[in-house]
């Protein structure tokens, strides 16, 4: 059985990053903003329940579907890619990836309590996880990272809204081995001139310079708002062809 959760009245309109619930505790009704990924993975279940089963979230399933497409149009097979899933959260992206046959998959987040869930929720799916600062690596942790040799960077419902800025982004694209996959989705609106989260202008000159390959992008439900309305992002699947 799930948690007693609430959602605002779906005439009420909120900003993504302004978003909340409510769950009944033991102490009563507590509020809890979408983006307290902290206090949302410390409570078994509630991160499914509330994004997945309650707001359709799909982004990991779609974009493992649509990286999928390209690996066979690439005669490329998943089991030889070497992952790594930044933002990996509580492992959602890793069991997808698990499911399309990639055999080592290592995880990076910023939050203890993520790698805390993961371990919880899905012990199985990461060869490691880290939890680090991309942007105050020390040599050590550097080194590490270098040792995997990763071919591919998934990065799935973590950047913008203060979550992943773009020189963590920068500094995850760079330990990819060129020709590497890039597995990015990313909310339409980062994606304008007006993009204050400055990943329309990272990816621009990633394309602009020849460091990205589009390899396809697509434009998706990825969950519902609380007001129940659809919030598209662009999905890219690209190639790295140099460091940004
Ligand atoms: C919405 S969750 C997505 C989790 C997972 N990718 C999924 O699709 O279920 C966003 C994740 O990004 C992580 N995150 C936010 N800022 C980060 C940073 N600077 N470095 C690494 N991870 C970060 C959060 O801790 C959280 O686990």
């Amino acid at each position: 059985m799930g948690h007693r959760i609430a959602l605002p009245e779906p005439t009420r309109n909120y900003d993504q990053d302004a978003e909340w619930f409510v769950i009944e505790t033991t102490n009563g009704w507590r509020e809890i903003k979408f983006h307290d990924y902290a206090a949302i993975f410390e409570i078994p279940g509630l991160y499914e329940q509330l994004f997945y089963d309650t707001l359709c979230c799909d982004s990991p399933r779609f974009m493992c579907e649509f990286l999928a497409e390209r690996l066979l149009e690439a005669g490329e097979n998943p089991g030889r890619l070497r992952v790594l899933d930044l933002g990996a959260g509580n492992g959602i992206m890793g069991e997808e990836l698990a499911k399309l046959g990639v055999d080592l998959a290592v995880a990076a987040d910023i939050l203890p309590e993520a790698a805390e869930a993961a371990k919880r929720d899905r012990p199985e799916v990461y060869r490691d996880y880290h939890v680090l600062d991309l942007t105050a690596l020390t040599a050590e942790q550097r080194g590490s990272l270098r040792e995997y040799r990763f071919n591919a960077l998934t990065c799935i419902a973590a950047v913008g809204f203060g979550d992943i800025p773009p020189e963590c982004y920068r500094a995850a694209y760079n330990l990819v081995e060129d020709g590497g996959w890039i597995v990015l989705n990313i909310k339409k609106d980062f994606l304008t001139d007006e993009d204050p989260s400055g990943f329309a202008a990272l990816l621009r000159d990633a394309v602009h310079h020849n460091a990205l390959e589009v390899a396809g992008s697509r434009v998706y439900q990825h969950r519902l708002a609380t007001n129940r309305e659809p919030l598209h992002y662009t999905g890219f699947i690209g190639r790295k062809r140099a460091d940004l």
